[in-house]
């Protein structure tokens, strides 16, 4: 069975969208936002801070199980994170190799490690051999940091690390987001390693997941952006293998999305304080714009405003930006 998993995406999905999300449906599976280990030890309400679903035996309202995602460059500091992490029980712990962000990678960490697959090896060793066997660790990496001369080493690498399996994000770090994902390199990385590969990057439509399948070999996806822009795509995709392809119009879709963007305005005022919490509404707006004509009329009236008040009187009024 083909299964398809939801992106980590720090400041774009946390645990208010992997419920809304995966309360529509289509994901076997989603992996929090990185948790940063640095020098000093975490407590344990971070990793509940990022990871609410872990008061909730892992998993989302909907039942879908969420992955803790670790991000760092010191074997013994993140050994010692998961062996914390795991008196939580989590589904499963991942490591990050993959994140460009200047002020993680400043650190070596993220992406930089691809660098050197020796470190990444011990990383996943030392967390592997800290967290009981019951535990998975995973992990998601890019090609490399400029290009992919190491990419099959870092596969490598983290295979012999313990991974259980491997999320492949097709770019390497300088490629940041842009198109297009390398899937080729993913089919490549498969056929270098024998545990799971899941494909990732550039997931945009049930089109796109089909070649991606065929272009490199793998059963399983994750898919981030397009999640975002596209609520109901990992439903079409279940859909669609399933046998039972079945196009809702968009205006179908939109009557069933706008009481999720309506749950979603409602729990964000409750989480953020009210000069954050219309940024958040427009952040979401702005990626389901790619998809949905009502979206970007809806986008555009809520752009000027910052009051939250005015904002509720702009969502509770759909028919004005219907068409
Ligand atoms: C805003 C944003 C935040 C991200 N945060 C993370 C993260 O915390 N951990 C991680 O492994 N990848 C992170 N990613 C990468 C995504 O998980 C995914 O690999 C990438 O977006 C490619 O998939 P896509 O083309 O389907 O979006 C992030 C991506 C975006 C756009």
């Amino acid at each position: 069975m083909s299964k398809v998993f939801l992106a980590p995406m720090d400041g774009l999905v946390d645990s208010l969208l992997r419920d809304l999300l995966t309360r529509v449906g289509g994901y076997d599976g989603a992996v929090s936002e990185f948790l940063r280990v640095s020098g000093t030890p975490l407590p344990l309400r971070s990793f509940r801070r990022v990871c609410p679903e872990l008061d909730n035996r892992g998993r989302t309202r909907s039942g879908t199980p969420v992955v803790v995602q670790l991000l760092g460059s010191h074997p013994e500091r993140m050994a010692e994170t998961a062996s914390r992490l795991a008196k939580l029980a989590p589904v499963g712990i991942d490591l990050n190799f993959g994140c460009p962000a200047p002020t993680v990678n400043r650190h070596g960490g993220g992406a930089m490690l691809l660098d050197d697959p020796e470190l990444m090896r011990r990383i996943a060793r030392s967390v592997r051999d800290a967290v009981p066997h019951t535990i998975p660790v995973t992990a998601k990496m890019r090609l490399g940091v400029r290009d992919t001369g190491k990419t099959l080493e870092c596969a490598r690498a983290l295979e012999s690390g313990g991974v259980a399996s491997l999320v492949v994000h097709a770019r390497t770090k300088i490629d940041a987001y842009r198109p297009p994902a390398h899937w080729e390199w993913i089919a490549r990385v498969r056929e270098t390693v024998t545990v799971p590969v899941i494909a990732n990057g550039e997931i945009w439509s049930v089109a796109d997941y089909e070649r991606c399948r065929e272009v490199t070999g793998c059963k399983d996806v994750m898919i981030g952006r397009g999640a975002v822009a596209d609520p109901f795509l990992a439903r079409r995709i279940r859909a669609s293998l399933d046998g039972g392809l079945r196009e809702e119009t968009l205006d179908a879709e939109w009557g069933e999305l706008l009481p999720l963007v309506s749950e979603f305005w409602m729990r964000v005022q409750q989480r953020v304080t009210p000069r954050h919490a219309p940024g958040r509404l427009k952040l979401w707006l702005n990626s389901l714009r790619r998809r949905y004509p009502q979206a970007e009329s809806l986008y555009h009236r809520l752009r000027p405003v910052i009051d939250i008040q005015e904002v509720g009187s702009v969502l509770a009024v759909p028919g004005d930006f219907a068409d």
